[in-house]
């Protein structure tokens, strides 16, 4: 083969390949990711309790839904967007939120070396799922309540704990 159609013939080889891989990777792309509006590829995070963390969306194919939750301020135009990032931050820590007309949301620290002297796996539930506190009050609107799995609830619990 002269060196022009080795050339042409290696383009016409990368075309075919890309068609062939396009398709096939729309194909592999997350099962369902329900109304959360955006894909996640494969290996986006390195575990299912860190995608839940930043996305409210699980591996386990659904997308995790609330009730409830701060509503004053911008945060209404967040309906059935929040994540724990959203309030508790990227690095779990917490802190201070404006919400406008001079409301403070206040968001607690849940990086699991902050929470382990007050809460187990059970205790974790309840306050994600009930706004249920150890201390046996109810936990403040702003944090919403979670319908999320106990499958997920383990996962989460997992990131939190990687978190430094
Ligand atoms: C819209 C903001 C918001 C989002 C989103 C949110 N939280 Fe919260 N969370 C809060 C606030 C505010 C508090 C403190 C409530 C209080 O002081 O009564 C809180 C408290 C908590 C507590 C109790 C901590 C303690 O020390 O008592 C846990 C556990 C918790 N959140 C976990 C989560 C998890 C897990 C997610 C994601 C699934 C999440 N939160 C998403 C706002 C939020």
């Amino acid at each position: 083969m002269n060196r022009e159609i080795k050339t042409i013939a290696n383009g016409l080889l990368a075309v075919t390949v890309t068609l062939l891989l396009v398709p096939a990777a729309f194909a592999a792309g997350p099962q369902s990711v329900e109304s959360s509006g955006t894909a996640w590829g494969t290996g986006a995070f390195r575990s299912n309790g860190e995608r839940l963390y930043f996305t409210a969306t699980s591996e386990r194919g659904k997308a995790i839904t609330y009730t409830s939750g701060p509503a004053s301020g911008g945060w209404m135009m967040m309906e059935g967007r929040l994540a724990c990032v959203s309030c508790h931050g990227p690095n779990g820590q917490g802190g201070k939120h404006s919400m406008g007309m001079m409301q403070v949301m206040d968001a607690k620290d849940i990086r699991w070396s902050a929470l382990q002297d007050e809460f187990d796996a059970e205790k974790f539930r309840l306050a994600v799922v009930k706004g249920q506190d150890p201390d046996g009050t109810q936990l403040k609107q702003d944090m919403p309540r979670w319908n999320i799995s106990n499958d997920d609830l383990d996962d989460l619990i997992s990131f939190l704990k990687t978190l430094p």
